[in-house]
């Protein structure tokens, strides 16, 4: 099966592959043209913890090809609640669908769904692992922006420890001739394995400052603390509030910049920042359908 549980997972053609595909389902989806690739298919989304975009968009798209979805978006109303391994979760529903979306709170838990399943699992989100659908649709955005990815500069600020988005983001840029600056307070340094990863291979700089990279910034990409994943609440209480883009740093940026953000935002981008003509999360956001149904028909299309 051809599952996705890393953006490494999928070389430089198949994301090529992904765009192309994407661009067909954003023209059918904008001119009303049904496409029935996944008709008789079932897609199971399991969600173990919360998700509005990510599961809301796969099932957008699985049902815009003509295939159905079951899903189980509560783990509180499901038997994980009487003990169910996630093992056997996985040997029920792979009987009952033909491809698995999984969204967990553990780093490799796709990776383990996968070791259980016939079917192509989809990692949407393990911990602070991965998200490698969500880096799809932050390429394909910028592609769409720019017209390539090649040459530009991406200044990523945030909670680069923890957020699944950068990390495979930052894995998935390493492919393309791009410089990436690295923003975030000092507890929110990106993590040693995942820098090791990328680093012969990608033009970076790391600060806790971004003034000095705005100037030079193409794409400001912000992401939001991950509360969730903090055990002490106390290191979350004195670290919220630390970064905040305002209009006045947009107007710092490079002509024609854009700034994205894989949502949800709590208070890192001010909301006056909705109404400059920079703002592209809504949009991405948007690509989250086209580029979901270019992956599902890839994998499991007829
Ligand atoms: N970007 C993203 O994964 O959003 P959700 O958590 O709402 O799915």
């Amino acid at each position: 099966n051809r599952s996705i549980i890393s953006i490494s997972d999928l070389d430089g053609e198949d994301i090529n592959e992904v765009f192309s595909r994407a661009d067909k389902m954003l023209e059918n989806i904008e001119s009303g043209k049904k496409i029935n690739v996944m008709s008789s298919k079932i897609l199971a989304t399991l969600f173990y913890e919360p998700s509005t975009r990510t599961r809301l968009s796969f099932e957008s798209a699985m049902e815009r090809l003509g295939g159905s979805v079951i899903s189980m978006a509560d783990s509180k109303t499901s038997s994980t609640s009487k003990g169910e391994t996630l093992a056997d979760t996985i040997r029920i529903v792979e009987s009952y669908s033909d491809l698995i979306v999984i969204r967990h709170p553990l780093e490799g838990a796709a990776f383990l769904a996968s070791r259980f399943s016939s079917k192509p699992i989809i990692n949407a989100g393990d911990g602070s692992g991965e998200h490698p659908t969500q880096t799809l649709i932050d390429l394909y955005t910028i592609r769409k922006e720019f017209g390539s990815i090649d040459g530009k500069t991406i200044t990523i600020i945030g909670d680069l420890k923890y957020g699944r988005t950068v990390h495979s983001l930052l894995s998935a840029l390493s492919r393309y001739n791009v410089t990436v600056n690295l923003v975030s307070p000092e507890n929110l340094a990106i993590p040693k394995h995942v820098y090791n990863d990328v680093k012969g291979r990608l033009n970076m700089n790391i600060s806790t400052d971004i003034t000095k990279y705005l100037g030079e910034t193409d794409i400001l990409y912000v992401t939001r603390i991950q509360k969730e994943r903090f055990t002490d609440k106390n290191e979350y209480a004195r670290l919220i509030g630390s970064y905040k883009i305002t209009v006045s740093d947009v107007n710092k940026l490079k002509k024609g910049a854009i700034i994205m953000h894989p949502l949800p935002r709590v208070d890192e981008i001010s909301s006056e920042v909705d109404n400059t003509p920079a703002a592209r999360y809504f949009k991405q956001a948007y690509y989250g359908v086209p580029v979901r149904m270019a992956i599902i028909s890839m994998i499991a299309g007829e």
